[in-house]
């Protein structure tokens, strides 16, 4: 089974066809929803909209280790999570779609760790590749047969949010190496890897990040939502290839 997180701009799946929807409950709390199962393309596929069903959950109040862990119980082979973002570089321009390879986190104030328990040996985990590269070229291989453009690599740099960035604070990320800004990269990247999941992410910028591009004097928030709209049409369509590879690699 493949699992997607949808984020802004996807609180559902159009091309799913739902057989049910679950909720499950965890020792972390609440999930941000119920989560939907069906099929694309005659393969199983789980969602879960991220900020829940109606956008009401702000990236730092979305309970990260409840939709880890929950999805952690469905075993899925891979996770995508899909996550709008905003672009530090030129290239980086809105409606650009990329999948990261690294991450930096600027969170604060967040449940970001399975391991703290103080019951339990101390654990720490690798995340040098803080992607799974299987899941990375699934998406990759999926967007090219697809006949997109997908921008492969760059540094996520993962804001707290809501309010937007300052243009200095840009700038400082931009210096820190950093090529796109999101809220919801962390700590779900590494909640994943704590518990085993194979994750990707795949970007969709949204807007240029604040100073950066026309947005000089502002972000344009109602173009964010317009953009979105109409990037997530390619996101569904390199979903649905996504679905393919995937059943070709598994000859299902
Ligand atoms: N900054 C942070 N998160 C975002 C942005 C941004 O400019 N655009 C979409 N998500």
């Amino acid at each position: 089974m493949l699992a997607v997180i949808g984020g802004s701009g996807m609180a559902q799946l159009s091309c799913l066809e739902i057989s049910h929807r679950e909720i499950i409950r965890t020792p972390y709390g609440e999930p941000s929803g119920p989560f939907t199962f069906g099929r694309i393309n005659n393969q199983e596929i789980v969602f879960l909209a991220r900020h829940g069903h109606g956008h009401t959950i702000p990236p730092h109040q979305v309970n990260y280790r409840a939709n880890i862990w929950a999805l952690k119980t469905l075993q899925p082979e891979h996770v995508i999570a899909v996550a709008a973002v905003g672009g530090i570089r030129d290239y980086m321009s809105p409606g650009s779609l990329a999948v990261p390879d690294q991450i930096i986190d600027y969170t604060y104030g967040r449940d970001f760790t399975f391991f703290d328990s103080r019951d339990e040996p101390v654990t720490h985990i690798d995340f040098t590749r803080p992607y799974t590269p299987e899941t990375r070229v699934l998406i990759l291989k999926a967007a090219r047969q697809a006949g997109k453009t997908i921008i492969d690599g760059g540094v996520y740099a993962a804001t707290q949010g809501p309010r937007l960035e300052t243009a200095a604070e840009i700038n400082r990320l931009d210096r820190d190496g950093a090529d796109i800004v999101g809220m919801t990269g962390m700590p779900e990247t590494a909640l994943a890897r704590e518990q085993g999941l194979n994750y990707a992410t795949l970007a969709v910028v949204a807007n240029f990040a604040a100073g950066r591009g026309n947005n000089v004097e502002g972000v344009p928030l109602k173009e964010i939502y317009a953009i979105l709209d109409q990037a997530m049409v390619h996101v569904r369509n390199i979903l649905e290839h996504v679905v393919n590879c995937y059943g070709d690699q598994n000859g299902t």
